[in-house]
Order: C-alpha cells, then structure tokens, then sequence
C-alpha cells in the first residue's frame, strides 16, 4: 500500500462528514449490527469532525492490534489483501465534494473511516479480516481466484445482510456507509440470497450501481467460517 500522510482537511470538509454522520443516525439504530453501532461508540466517532486517525489508531491497536492507513483512493486486490494480513485497513485520503454526497470516485474516508473501521473494534471481526488476507495472499499469482476473493469480500463484508430474530440487520461498510442504499438493501427491491460461497465465488457485481444481488448471513460464525469452504470451491 502506498502509504500517505493525512490530509489536513478544511472546515467544509469537516461540515461534508457531519452532514454525511448525522444523516445515518436513524440508520445506525435501526438497521446496523450491534458490532458497528459499538466500535463507533468505542472509538469515538461522532458528527462533530473527521475523526484523528491517530487517536482512532491508539485504540485500534490496543484493542485488536489494526491500523487505518491513507491511501490515494482506490486499491489493488493485490495489495489490499497484503494490508489485511498486515492488520491494515487503507482509508481514502480525501473526502467526497459537499454537491454531490451520494457520490464519491473513489472509497473515500466517509466510506472507509465511518463504514469500515468501527467494525475493527471487535476481535472475532478484525481476526477474520487478517486471515482473509492471508488465505488470499496464497493465490497472489492467479488473478483468476483473487477476483473471486474480491466477490467475497464484496458480498461478503462491503454488501452483506445479516438475519436476527428480531429482523435483518445490515453487516457491510459499503451499505452503511451510504444514506441511499443501505435504505434500499433492507426495501424489497434487491433480490436477497442465503450466504453461499460457491454462489458468491461465481457472482459478478458493478460498483457504480446500487447491488440488484445481496446476500444475507444466518449469523456472523458463518462469514467467520466460510474461508475454508470457500478456498474448497475456487
Ligand atoms: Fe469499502
């Protein structure tokens, strides 16, 4: 990962956060899991700024050992999944225009910082992305099976479900991070399927529309267990 400093930001772009945070309060209580809901609460995340990575990076490390590290914008496969089993997570060193917040050209640090990271608070969570990487690093030289780890990481922790008694809940960064979708993902418009790794290996996906495909966890074990049986399909 090509590792930057961060950017200083400006107090429009401290406003674009607030509007982006206080806009997803209803959204935190009712339709995220209980594990993100926590690491905003235990890392401090709040409307007010963009958070100080280096605050949020002392507690990440004493808590699970990982790090939010800026990076351009967008990263390879490749060295995405070398930083995941580096306990690295890359955070988009900039933020999106306040004319447009729906839309943003690359992962920024709303998506990364808001959807991702609290998420690392959590042990089981943070364990299962570093091995992640290094069950995905073992197929480093066929880009045929690192697209497949790229669908399950994308149906699996940017986009997935997950059902609780009390109703279906959202597990995935890219959805929470995202006003708009994360309403449409719990609507009837998606087709909604049973966490299936041979689906998932096989699966396409477009990343500039909302996903007409989500699939839905029974629980987090299953995600937490899937590598092996998803390593057995590709
Ligand atoms: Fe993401």
């Amino acid at each position: 990962m090509q590792v930057q400093e961060l950017k200083e930001f400006s107090e429009l772009e401290h406003d674009t956060w607030s509007t982006l945070f206080n806009n997803l309060k209803d959204n935190r209580a009712h339709q995220a899991d209980p594990i993100f809901t926590e690491g905003i609460e235990i890392l401090g995340l709040s409307g007010d700024r963009i958070p100080d990575l280096n605050e949020i990076n002392k507690k990440l490390s004493k808590l699970t050992g990982w790090q939010a590290v800026p990076v351009k914008g967008f990263e390879e496969v490749d060295s995405f999944f070398k930083g995941l089993s580096e306990k690295q997570f890359p955070i988009g060193n900039f933020i999106r225009d306040n004319q447009d917040l729906s839309y943003t050209p690359a992962p920024d640090i709303f998506h990364d910082l808001y959807g991702h990271i609290p998420f690392f608070a959590n042990k089981d969570y943070a364990d299962f992305n570093q091995r992640f990487g290094e069950v995905a690093l073992k197929y480093i030289d066929s880009p045929e099976k690192l697209k497949k780890f790229d669908r399950l990481y994308w149906f699996g922790l940017e986009f997935p479900l997950i059902d609780y008694p009390e109703g279906r809940r959202i597990f995935g960064g890219g959805l929470l991070s995202s006003f708009g979708e994360s309403n449409y993902a719990l609507s009837d418009k998606p087709k909604v399927l049973s966490f299936d790794v041979e689906k998932i290996a096989n699966q396409d996906f477009r990343i500039d529309v909302y996903q007409e495909i989500l699939f839905c966890l029974s629980s987090k074990e299953q995600l937490y267990n899937c590598l092996p049986d998803f390593e057995a399909t590709i």
